[in-house]
């Protein structure tokens, strides 16, 4: 039943932890033979059930199912005792009604709490709420037309919880979209002051209380902590939870770390595949609070058109999770670097067990599948692009399961389960661990352009080894490439991105290049470079590193007004051949913009190409420097073209906020096709 192997390892970990109790911790030579002494217990307290294996006691709401406390290394409560019980350690899901009157915040109280297995070394337990479409019909869709059954898993020897919740709609039940759906824990602010969300992106961070003095900048989440009651080392930075964020497949491990006594809470995600929208949808991890959650599905960097969304009536059922909240400590020492490092690294190697042990082959949950009832597709990518030599690997391709659609459709895609995985260097990939269900597999390769997608559905079944032969991705083409702009990646990473203001900092990305995008306010530089005129980029002069602006955003003209803007490609030709050019233009975000192609006339009506009012993922507020992706081929007849010079306008033609606009992901001019 339990995952043996783990357990040892984390016994391994505890030994030589200071704050736990040496001798509850399993050690290394009892091979994982159940001891009574330290059997996980349920205790049943006033209003509450205590989960306890000795090293760690959890405390949840019952029958609500809420944790309000966690006691563990010497804290009694390492969440935030000051908040009221329901608002420390909760699943919760924002949801809206069809009609979209409603849009509530809902924390999915429990209405029955069950034990599903208790064994000594394991207990799992369940919190469940029950819809009943007679008792709240008529209620205007206020109730969450769902079955929600939270469970949660201690383990003998483990210091920390597995989590997961089994999400349910039955036949006839209202619809309505659910836009978000979380679990999130609440720290004790008093201790845990550093946060980790990456190797290179950690650091002390702001409490509730500086953040709340400070003042809201252009959204009410970037603020500037300008108060002289404010912590002094915070003095003039911005803090922003979406400088936080990070795209769902880099998401592990991020948490908190305690520096008296020394102690780290984790979030780890071994597997992205209840997480909605595939790999690169970006979400929030850990954030001033302090903060730590496993986002599941939100609407962020993707806008309202993604999110689980159910017609009047329709059934369903997912599982989310589980995640492994994990908790570890470290003698104490007068180097807090040290304590960081240790507690950090062990965070990492506990969440690469983690991802190791998936699937888990302890949860009681039919609706998990165990390894033996998953099945597995491999082969090998190729490219075949007529003006590349040769036939190519795609290597480091990202190549993918998810349910059957359009090409790309993945990244929209909110009530399936998603597999991804990337290809190696000769373009071979293996998909492990993938649920039994129909599929689609889907690819996409860095360095070209479009989206890949095998034309015959996968249908995996318990144990299905699927191998395909080499399957090979034809990219959009139709001509040799005149000139190009970017380099096709679905980001505008490699475009110019400015220098933050000074005075509109975080000082943990002062220096990097890598993460120079996260700063606030970048947007604004856009009139200060180009203060009368907008961008004009010179193919042979130019280069897109330097003169590209990151984001097409809007002008501002004053009186807090902000009007679209025209964008120009100037390049010269040779000589024109008559037929059909293509202007392959493809998109990194768009948020509440319009793109109008012209071609050597700015004022052409109607234009040569609209993308039509598109996009509200919001990347350019929430410094992701990609959001959804966008790409069209687009005709360009040969009498719109000059021998000599040439310029394509591109239009953004919507305005009235300063954070509205697109990215560009890259942009390629092809002649009209060649004679074979
Ligand atoms: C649902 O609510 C109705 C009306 O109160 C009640 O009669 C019925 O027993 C409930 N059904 C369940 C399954 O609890
Ligand atoms: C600083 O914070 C305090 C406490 O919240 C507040 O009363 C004061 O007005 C703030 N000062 C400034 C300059 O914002």
């Amino acid at each position: 039943m339990r995952n043996l192997k783990a357990l040892l390892l984390t016994g391994i970990v505890l030994c030589c932890s200071s704050f736990v109790d040496g001798t509850a911790a399993r050690s290394p030579g009892s091979h994982g033979l159940p001891s009574q002494e330290n059997a996980v217990e349920i205790k049943m307290v006033k209003n509450g059930v205590v989960l306890d294996n000795k090293l760690v006691q959890i405390t949840f709401s019952n029958p609500g199912g809420d944790v309000i406390a966690i006691s563990y290394g010497g804290i009694d409560n390492l969440l935030e005792i000051n908040n009221v019980e329901g608002n420390r350690g909760y699943w919760d899901v924002v949801w809206d009604n069809v009609a979209e009157t409603v849009h509530t915040q809902n924390k999915l109280p429990g209405t029955q709490f069950k034990v599903i297995t208790q064994s000594p070394d394991q207990v799992e337990i369940s919190f469940i709420t029950t819809y009943n479409a007679s008792l709240h019909r008529g209620d205007n869709g206020v109730t969450v037309p769902m079955n929600i059954d939270k469970r949660y898993i201690l383990q003998q020897g483990r210091t920390g919880f597995y989590t997961y919740a089994i999400f349910e709609r039955l036949q006839g039940w209202p619809g309505g979209r659910m836009e978000t759906l979380r679990v999130a824990f609440k720290l004790l602010g008093a201790k845990f002051r550093y946060m980790a969300v990456s190797d290179t992106r950690q650091r002390f961070m702001p409490t509730a209380q500086d953040r709340a003095r400070g003042k809201p900048l252009a959204y009410k989440e970037a603020v500037l902590m300008n108060n002289e009651t404010s912590s002094p080392e915070f003095s003039g930075e911005v803090d922003d939870k979406y400088q936080y964020s990070a795209e769902d497949k880099d998401i592990k491990v991020h948490g908190w770390i305690s520096m008296a006594p020394p102690v780290g809470f984790w979030m780890i995600t071994p597997s992205d595949e209840s997480r909605i929208a595939g790999p690169f949808k970006q979400d929030l991890t850990s954030h001033v609070g302090p903060t730590s959650m496993t986002v599941f599905s939100c609407s962020h960097y993707v806008g309202k058109e993604v999110g689980l969304k159910f017609q009047e009536g329709e059934a369903w059922k997912k599982v989310f999770g589980p995640v492994f909240v994990y908790l570890n400590s470290a003698a104490p020492s007068s180097h807090s670097s040290s304590m960081i490092r240790t507690l950090w690294n062990n965070a990492k190697d506990q969440m690469l067990e983690e991802v190791k042990s998936w699937p888990y082959n302890f949860i009681s949950s039919q609706d998990y599948p165990s390894s033996n009832q998953r099945g597995s597709v491999s082969g090998q990518l190729l490219v075949n692009d007529p003006y590349i030599p040769g036939i190519p690997v795609a290597s480091s391709a990202y190549v993918g399961l998810a349910a059957p659609g359009e090409v790309g459709s993945w990244q929209r895609e909110s009530k399936g389960y998603q597999f991804w995985t990337q290809t190696d260097a000769k373009g071979n990939f293996f998909i492990e661990h993938v649920r039994p269900g129909h599929y689609n597999l889907y690819a996409s390769v860095p360095g070209i352009v479009g989206d890949y997608k095998y034309e015959v559905d996968i249908i995996i079944k318990p144990g299905s080894k699927i191998e395909l032969a080499s399957i090979t991705y034809k990219p959009p083409r139709i001509g040799p490439t005149l000139w190009e702009i970017g380099i096709p990646d679905r980001s505008a990473a490699e475009f110019y991105i400015p220098d933050p203001y000074p005075t509109l900092m975080n000082k943990l990305y002062k220096g990097s290049e890598l993460d120079k995008f996260r700063q606030y306010g970048l947007w604004s530089r856009y009139y200060e470079l180009y203060p009368h005129k907008d961008l004009i980029y010179n193919v042979g002069a130019n280069n897109y590193g330097d003169d590209w602006f990151y984001a097409q955003v809007t002008r501002s003209v004053g009186n807090n007004k902000y009007v679209g803007t025209t964008w120009q490609i100037q390049f010269e030709l040779n000589a024109v051949n008559p037929g059909i050019y293509t202007l392959q233009l493809a998109l990194a975000s768009a948020t509440y913009a319009e793109l109008e192609v012209r071609v050597n006339n700015a004022n052409a009506k109607p234009p040569l190409f609209s993308t039509g009012l598109i996009g509200d993922d919001n990347a350019i507020a929430r410094h992701g420097i990609h959001g959804l992706y966008w790409f069209w081929s687009i005709k360009v007849p040969s009498t719109l073209l000059h021998k000599g010079s040439n310029t394509i306008y591109l239009t953004q033609t919507r305005g009235g906020t300063p954070l509205q606009g697109v990215m560009y992901d890259y942009i390629r001019l092809e002649g009209p096709a060649e004679k074979p």
